[in-house]
């Protein structure tokens, strides 16, 4: 054996003694990797050994090269068993760390609820699809013909004070929030020929400052009845069915003359105290009566504004506030909750109609 021999089997040994007790001391998957890249890696002790045989004279390196394979091989296959020991234990380690234990209860989601005001138009158009109304739903940026000129409420007209607008667009076509629902009728009628019969839940808009009673945002129902020989018996027979559907069987409708330009004649109603039946209480501030709205018989001007024959035709109007009937028939006693969306009281509103 030649020095050179000599100094590389020593080399053989130190390596194959560094390795094998480095080996008993790997604890983990990652040691491993680490104990793999310093001895058999391409950077690793062995395969420098080997690269280093080529410096070999070429008549020793075969017993030289024979002996360095034959320590990677013994290490390999020392090294081996163990990978896989550590990387099974690895892997039952992170299973468990991940594992998802479900006998746990589950979270429970956040379901919403109807807001308030939705629940009374779903109900009142289903008490309405009953009595042969279809639902219709316009634009809430309306024109100042449909919003006045249409219902008979001229430019100069001083009803138009009535209605404290706000003005989308003022230069050139007067474009406004609308007011009322009754921007509807015209946009209903200028559409389908008689037989007419559309409700129109929907928001307005007022300029108007806000307390408990007034809002200047809020929900009314229009309707419209138009067609051969209608007359006021027809509307009240509908507003007191709607007010026995809403409020029970007894209730009563009341008319007082009022004025509006897109009827004649024109009324308010009221419906008679669900609570007190009549006699007076705090809810409808002794008068035995709630106030719920407007109505009357369409003006001719109107139909005639939309190309009905006012001596073939003609129909009823009503209008009506939704929050206030809300308010009503749920005992709900501030107006801006209903647009002031506080979680607390849509959450307690709808435990409490369930
Ligand atoms: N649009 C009226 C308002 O908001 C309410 C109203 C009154 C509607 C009489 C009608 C009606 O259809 O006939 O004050």
């Amino acid at each position: 054996m030649t020095t050179i021999q000599h100094g590389l089997s020593r080399e053989i040994d130190t390596v194959r003694r560094e390795a094998l007790d480095h080996l008993d001391t790997l604890r983990s998957a990652s040691d491993a990797t680490l104990w793999e890249g310093a001895f058999l890696g391409p950077k690793g002790q062995v395969t420098s050994l080997l690269r280093g045989l080529g410096t070999l004279p070429a008549e020793e390196r075969p017993i030289a090269g024979r002996a360095a394979q034959q320590l990677r091989d013994e290490l390999a296959a020392a090294f081996a068993p163990l990978r896989d020991r550590l990387e099974t234990e690895a892997l039952g380690l992170r299973l468990a760390s991940e594992a998802v234990d479900v006998s746990l209860p589950g979270r429970k989601p956040t379901i919403g609820a109807a807001h308030p005001i939705s629940t009374m138009i779903d109900e009142l158009v289903e008490i309405f699809a009953l009595l042969g109304f279809q639902a219709v739903f316009g634009p809430e940026v309306e024109t100042a013909r449909y919003n006045f000129d249409l219902l008979n409420i001229p430019a100069e007209h001083p009803a138009r004070d009535v209605w404290d607008t706000i003005h989308v667009q003022t230069d050139g076509e007067e474009i406004v929030l609308r007011t009322h629902t009754s921007p509807m009728q015209a946009r209903t009628m200028e559409r389908i020929q008689p037989p007419v019969r559309v409700i129109v839940p929907g928001v307005s808009f007022r300029f108007e400052a806000q307390d408990a009673s007034h809002e200047w945002q809020f929900t009314q129902l229009e309707g419209l009845a138009v067609d051969r020989n209608i007359t006021m018996a027809d509307l009240k027979g509908t507003l007191q069915e709607m007010a026995r559907q809403l409020f029970g069987p007894e209730r009563r409708i009341r008319f007082r003359c009022d004025y509006f330009p897109f009827v004649e004649p024109g009324v308010e109603f009221a419906v008679d105290c669900a609570i007190c039946k009549g006699r007076g209480c705090r809810v409808c501030k002794h008068t035995g009566w709630l106030e719920m709205g407007g109505a009357g018989m369409v003006h001719p001007h109107v139909l005639r504004g939309v190309g009905y024959d006012p001596d073939e035709v003609c129909g009823f109007a009503f209008g009506l506030g939704i929050d206030r009937l809300a308010m009503m028939k749920y005992g709900v006693d501030d107006l801006r909750a209903f647009a002031n969306n506080d979680i607390r009281f849509l959450r307690d509103f709808a435990r409490a109609i369930g």
